[in-house]
């Protein structure tokens, strides 16, 4: 089956060709520069850029693949959550060539495809595990029981992962997304320069909060606004915030496993980059006796490969699909 996957969700336009569980083609043009100057995603701004760059990126992924538009056997985009106008470009796009196609078309969950991004190439060896998803729009913990079959234990209360990182380094002066330069800027840093607060760390849910952990740098760096004149004293912060983040991930992933009984741990999104996170979850899956599963770095950030591959796992299940009339869903939750 050939198919090809829009994801427009937030601020990368991507285009993907998949076939039989393969990825053919994964295409991402990113809008960060865009929204650089801005501090962050204008909702307005990043609808337009994906009209701009829509074509040009899914011609791209079927020259790439060294596909027709002709061979495709389906269609698959994001349905929600993300941007209602962002998500509108992607999903009537895909609709309107499944339509001129007359191609049955798919329409994902955005977090439902991080989830299972971790198991791309290799459905068949899904074991019941604990996955952390964790983005700039998101966190939350899943208990997965097996393919397409997954329940949600915990989600943020407030601010993402991923927001954190990007909140807290527009505060210290860094562009957005901040999350990928604080991972670099604390590998030089003191993780223990400065302490700040681990939100809901011994809380016996499984939520998350980030925003108390946001409010206390800002109090700090409004106290201590001699420090942005020192290079290293910055990459101290970078690090003691992002240990308090990873900390907090960590710790509460590797609870929900070993309460709910799974030998496997699994996380997916942005900031799944993080290389403090991918340690530190090593280190503790190996403690614990955990298998970790990590996607793959190319696709943990958003990305059209993981909805176009989870879209063909559903289309080969039979999982009811939705009508070509159906809407975009921007607040749909994972259940
Ligand atoms: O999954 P994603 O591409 O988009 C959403 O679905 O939100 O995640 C983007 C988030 C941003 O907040 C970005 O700062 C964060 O992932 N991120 C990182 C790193 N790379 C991306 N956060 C920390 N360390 C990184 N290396
Ligand atoms: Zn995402």
């Amino acid at each position: 089956m050939t198919l090809l996957a829009i994801e427009t969700s937030c601020d990368e336009t991507s285009v993907a060709i998949v076939r039989d569980g393969k990825i053919l083609s994964n295409v991402v043009s990113s809008q960060t520069k865009l929204h650089a100057e801005y501090g962050g995603v204008v909702p307005e701004l990043a609808a337009r850029e994906h009209l701009r760059n829509l074509i040009p990126v899914a011609k791209s992924a079927l020259h790439e693949a060294g596909i027709l538009i002709g061979q495709l056997d389906a269609v698959a985009a994001t349905q929600g959550p993300g941007l209602p106008n962002a998500l509108l470009v992607g999903f009537k796009a895909a609709q309107t060539v499944a339509f001129a196609l007359q191609k049955p078309f798919v329409g994902i969950n955005h977090h439902e495809a991080h989830l299972y991004s971790p198991w791309i190439n290799e459905f068949e060896k899904i074991q019941p595990n604990i996955s952390l998803i964790v983005s700039g729009g998101h966190t939350m913990l899943v208990l997965m029981e097996s393919e397409l079959k997954h329940r949600v234990l915990g989600s943020t209360i407030d601010d993402a992962a991923g927001e954190c990182f990007d909140k807290t380094g527009k505060m210290m002066g860094l562009n957005y997304p901040a999350g990928p330069e604080i991972d670099k800027l604390a590998e030089q840093g003191n993780p223990a320069a400065f302490d700040f607060p681990r939100p809901l760390l011994n809380d016996a849910s499984d939520d998350f909060s980030f925003s108390g952990l946001k409010t206390s740098v800002r109090y700090f760096l409004r106290d201590n606004a001699a420090l942005f004149a020192d290079a290293q004293k910055i990459r101290d912060l970078c690090a003691s915030v992002q240990t308090a983040i990873v900390e907090v991930l960590v710790k509460k992933t590797i609870r929900a496993a070993r309460r709910n009984n799974v030998r496997c741990v699994t996380a997916s999104g942005g900031v799944t980059c993080n290389r403090a996170l991918r340690n530190e979850l090593q280190r503790a899956c190996e403690k614990n006796g955990f298998t970790l599963c990590l996607a793959d770095k190319s696709l943990c950030t958003d990305n059209a490969a993981m909805i176009g591959i989870l879209a063909e796992r559903k289309l080969l299940q039979q999982v009811s699909l939705p009508s070509l009339d159906e809407e975009i869903k921007p607040g749909w939750v994972l259940a």
